[in-house]
């Protein structure tokens, strides 16, 4: 991370003039029948505790949004026309809403009808109930709210020009998973009601507006107020939290026909050399489990202020800028985002409790990209990572939450998102992959995606498909033991670690440093990250009592033998910062600081904090006073899960 900082203003005048003008314009592939989820029937629908909407008595079919963005007051404003259909007889919508301010809603052709607002639940949001006259059978009909975005707007951050890497333009970005869309759109707001959408996007003439859909304006249209008005579209029904907007100085480069990247200028050449590997997954990730079906597949490579590592947004994955590592050595989050556009956004979690159906099927899916793309053993490697992750969660969390379905009524979804769901998930499906063998495997979810496509999917009906095409047997049934792997903690009897003593040299020299070897001897040069990620993430078998493994001293070795203080991979750096903050290692406190106060990816951010509040009396000042320095930079979803450990600075 500070190093890529570097590396990338040197390279901003290259970048520039290297910046390619053609903008992407592959449409959406046409084959799919598109209104095939908007005719489901209402007994199709599953309860989701996170929606204020009941679909089985009237849903949202289409979203078209008609916006301005106010970057002096932070509001984004203007109408969205809601396409409901409704059981016969049916006299009220049920919409989700979060910090809106409701200016009306009309009928099609602009009859007032009746709104109102409800309680606002400090996990959901206000139900927002629109009255009408009695739906007959089969109509479809359009309701228009008239609204006020609110400047702290959970799902959008503002940056002024000073957070962005070129300085001169403000910047705005939506991250909606999982239950944020509802504070800038007024929808019924659950991933398994599935809405076609359009919007309409007025801006500043001198910003780009992208979104996670198709491109209609590639280069703007000239609108009222100097601004410009940018218009997309999305044909397939998607779950609304993959609804995604980006508004701020940007540029493209394409990677190939249908890959590309789009980032501030000064950011465009070293994102775009970073992730040329793009191309080649999306073609592996096709010849494993059938045809991209979103048309174009590019990334938006954000601020560093982005709270996750990636996010799925179709057709464009939102990335953060911490990934550029300069290497190509942090690429499988592509690999992740990827294949969510399969596992999530072709077949998606029906509610939040089966959130292991996107993020398990999709490190699963990842891991075959990887393999495909980098060859076995890196892939083994990254598995035994997320093995490392997994033991490190399951250690940590009551049982009750290392179950694969979740029961998260009366939690925000976000509390009950954890490894399990990643880790615990794909190692399910490896031990599927292991005991059917890989080829019934791979066919039988090559089909899972086909037959469900633009699906929501719940976890009992995932049990339905795989044991009508592929669990046929009683005997498979037991060896697979799949009710305890979904409904049970801990892992199941059947589970095996992923074989690989491809960090056993790793494991040897951590070994030998914990007990009293040089630095030099880690032959630290010659190690691909991975290792040396497995390296910083080596913890002894048997915790000494004090709580340090390290003496000072060992800590001072480290960081000067291995340059820790210059590295810029932030996958390391973060590791490392780990290790220092656990030992009260002051020397390492400026990097630290540098880190924390450069970048808001809750995945690094969160830990830190927390590591430091463990650390009383010498790491709660310093998380404080770190804390004030950089909550005014963090995305709403950092600074939610940040405030809870630090509390909020005065
Ligand atoms: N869809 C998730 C991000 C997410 C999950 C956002 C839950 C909101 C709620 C995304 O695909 C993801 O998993 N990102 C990871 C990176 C990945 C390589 C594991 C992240 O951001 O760290
Ligand atoms: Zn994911």
């Amino acid at each position: 991370m500070i190093r890529s900082l570097g590396l990338v203003s040197a390279l901003a005048l290259s970048a520039a003039l290297g910046a390619c003008a053609s903008i992407p314009s592959a449409s959406i592939d046409a084959g799919t029948p598109v209104m095939a989820e908007q005719t489901r029937p209402a007994a199709d629908y599953v309860r989701d505790v996170h929606s204020h909407a009941r679909p089985e008595i009237a849903r949202v079919v289409h979203v078209a949004l008609n916006l301005s963005a106010d970057f002096d007051a932070h509001i984004l404003s203007g109408t969205a026309a809601l396409d409901v259909t409704s059981e016969p007889g049916a006299t009220e919508i049920i919409l989700d809403a979060r910090k809106l301010d409701i200016r009306g809603v009309t009928d099609a052709s602009g009859g007032a009808l009746q709104f109102t607002l409800g309680a606002d639940d400090p996990i959901l949001g206000q139900a927002l109930t629109v009255r009408f006259p009695a739906f007959r059978a089969g109509e479809t009909r359009r309701i228009v709210v008239a609204y006020s975005t609110r400047p702290d707007a959970d799902a959008l951050q503002w940056l002024t020009p000073a957070q962005t890497a070129g300085g001169q333009k403000p910047y705005l970005f939506s991250q909606g998973q999982a239950i944020l869309t509802r504070t800038w759109a007024p929808t019924q707001d659950s991933p398994g009601i599935r809405q076609s959408w359009e919007a309409s996007i007025a801006a500043p003439s001198d910003l780009t507006v992208v979104m996670s859909g198709e491109s209609l304006t590639p280069q703007g249209e000239p609108g009222p107020n100097n601004q410009k008005i940018w218009r997309f579209r999305m044909t397939h029904p998607v779950p609304p939290y993959l609804i995604a907007i980006g508004v701020g100085d940007l540029a493209f480069q394409g990677i190939d026909e249908r890959t590309g990247v789009w980032t501030e200028p000064s950011q465009l050449r070293a994102a775009h050399d970073e992730l040329v590997p793009t191309a080649a997954m999306v073609d592996a990730a096709e010849a494993l489990y059938g045809p991209y079906r979103w048309g174009r597949y590019d990334l938006l490579v954000l601020p560093p202020s982005f709270p996750f590592g990636g996010m799925e947004n179709p057709r464009l994955t939102f990335a953060t800028p911490t990934i550029i590592a300069g290497d190509r050595s942090l690429v499988s989050l592509v690999a992740h985002e990827l294949a969510h556009s399969w596992s999530g956004n072709l077949v998606t979690n029906a509610t939040w409790d089966d959130f292991w159906l996107n993020e398990g099927f999709t490190v699963y899916f990842e891991n075959r990209i990887m393999e495909a793309t980098e060859g076995r053993d890196r892939a083994l490697m990254l598995q035994s990572l997320g093995w490392g992750d997994l033991q490190a969660t399951l250690a940590d969390l009551p049982p009750a939450d290392t179950r694969l379905k979740l029961e998260l009524a009366g939690r925000d979804p976000d509390d009950g998102m954890s490894d399990i769901a990643y880790e615990k998930g794909a190692a399910f499906l490896r031990t599927i992959e292991r005991i059917v063998g890989r080829e019934k495997f791979d066919a039988w979810l090559t089909g899972y995606f086909e037959r469900n496509a633009f699906r929501p999917m719940t976890t009992e009906r995932f049990l339905e498909d795989i044991r009508t095409h592929l669990v046929t047997t009683r005997a498979l049934e037991d060896q697979l033991m799949m009710d305890a792997w979904i409904y049970q903690p801990g892992m199941p009897s059947n589970w095996q670690p992923p074989v690989s003593n491809a960090f056993a040299p790793v494991d040897a020299a951590a070994l030998a440093f914990a007990a009293g070897g040089p630095a030099s001897a880690i032959p630290w040069a010659g190690w691909s990250t991975q290792e040396r990620q497995r390296f910083l993430a080596w913890r002894p078998p048997v915790p000494p009592a004090t709580g340090r493994w390290f003496t000072d001293a060992q800590l001072a070795d480290l960081e000067s033998t291995l340059n820790l203080r210059n590295e810029g991979n932030s996958e390391l750096v973060f590791a490392w910062l780990q290790i220092a903050v656990q030992h009260r290692y002051q020397p390492a406190v400026p990097t630290l600081e540098h880190f924390l106060t450069t970048q808001g990816r809750r995945k690094f951010v969160l830990p830190l904090f927390t590591s430091l509040w463990g650390q009383y009396e010498w790491g709660r000042p310093i998380a404080t006073r770190l804390y004030a320095q950089a909550r005014p930079g963090y995305h709403p979803v950092t600074t939610g899960s940040v405030d809870a450990v630090v509390g909020r600075p005065q």
